[in-house]
């Protein structure tokens, strides 16, 4: 019967070595100490035994019981040990790999515009305000000397919100708004997003404009002229073409469009230019004393000019673009081109 416990013993210590999982050893203990084990069952003999036997046996085998337990716990420890190993081992980072680069976004070919327009500006004194996008029937229209029923709304097609609530179709509301607040001397641009419905290749229903204003005493339309020329030589260069044209605002008196030289085609005449060489870049004229007494600056005192240009109309002339609605597409392989510049 010894014997037989020795032979368990061997067994046990043979496979226990062999065991790499703890599926494996669990498989092993339950072959051995399990309710039908191969100790379990050796135990369970001890009662057939003859009685001077039983006592010694009963020792030998609650000994290995102890032993296997023992043998089992050890290679459980080992077992997880070398898990633990091998994860950290796959896991491993080598941290002088070079990093990952990350793909750096550039500004849009509009918002660059945008900034060198207000650069210029700035530079001339000129500080920037700005104004909300959903505006009211009265800063849009009424206090710009645009009454309801005006021929002038029609220039201008408009997204209602409500009978008295618009999208903003220009940011000239802003003139407005910042004469209401402040006396002059007043010198400022005013950028934005503006939205008309309007769609062709010189035409988006989302566009941005920057808009001008300058009141003081003693301001003509020489001071508008020399602004807005130097501006446009700053932008464009010195050798650009530029001309004024008359034209009416119900806002300014006298008012006039300003063209550029349409640089797409050298002036010959294409699609964008619409055949004419001449591309309007802009609106501006003096302030119209109407307006002047909708916000309470006596035009008696003050003159003041202002003037509303297309962000998107002078980076097409800027940039040869000949299509204004490629801004918005937003295909990489447009925007990329500009990435640089
Ligand atoms: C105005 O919006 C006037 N508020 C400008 C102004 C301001 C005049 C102050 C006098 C004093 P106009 O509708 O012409 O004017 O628009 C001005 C400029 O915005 C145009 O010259 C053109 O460059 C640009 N523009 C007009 N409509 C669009 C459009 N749908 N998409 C892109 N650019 C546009
Ligand atoms: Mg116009």
């Amino acid at each position: 019967m010894f014997e037989e416990i020795e032979r368990l013993r061997t067994e046990f210590e043979d496979r226990i070595s062999k065991v790499s999982s703890l599926s494996e050893i669990e498989e092993l203990r339950v072959q051995f100490l399990g309710r039908k084990g191969k100790l379990t069952a050796l135990l369970k003999s001890i009662p057939t035994m003859p009685p001077e036997k039983r006592k010694d046996f009963g020792k030998a085998c609650n000994r290995l019981k102890e032993e296997i337990e023992k043998r089992i716990k050890e290679r459980l420890l080992f077992i997880k040990e070398e898990e633990k190993k091998k994860k950290l081992e796959s896991e491993r980072i080598d941290v002088s790999l070079p990093g990952r680069k990350l793909p750096v976004g550039s500004l849009h070919v509009v918002t660059k515009t945008l900034k060198e327009i207000l650069r210029v500006f700035t530079s001339m004194g000129f500080s920037i305000a700005e104004g909300p996008e959903i505006e009211t029937d009265f800063y849009n229209f009424e206090a710009l000397n645009i009454p309801k029923g005006h021929p002038a709304r029609e220039m201008q097609d408009t997204f209602y919100i409500s009978e008295d609530v618009v999208l903003r179709t220009h940011t000239s509301p802003v003139q407005i708004r910042v004469m209401e607040k402040h006396q002059p001397p007043i010198q400022i641009v005013a950028p934005g997003k503006v939205y008309r419905k309007d769609a062709d290749v010189t035409h988006t229903p989302m566009f941005h404009q920057v808009e001008g204003l300058m009141v003081d005493q003693k301001v003509t339309f020489a001071d508008l002229k020399g602004v807005l020329e130097l501006f446009l030589k700053e932008i464009f260069g010195p050798e650009t073409k530029v001309r004024f044209r008359p034209s009416y605002f119900p806002f300014t008196e006298p008012s006039a469009e300003v063209d550029i030289g349409c640089v797409i085609c050298g002036g010959k005449g294409c699609k964008v230019c619409k055949g004419t060489g001449w591309l309007e870049i802009l609106g501006c004229g003096m302030v119209d004393p109407a307006v002047f007494k909708a916000v309470d600056i006596n035009p008696e005192v003050y003159q003041g000019f202002a003037f509303g240009m297309g962000v998107e109309r002078i980076a097409m002339l800027k940039y040869g673009i000949d299509d204004l609605r490629l801004f918005f597409e937003n295909d990489l392989r447009f925007l990329r081109q500009f990435s640089g510049v």
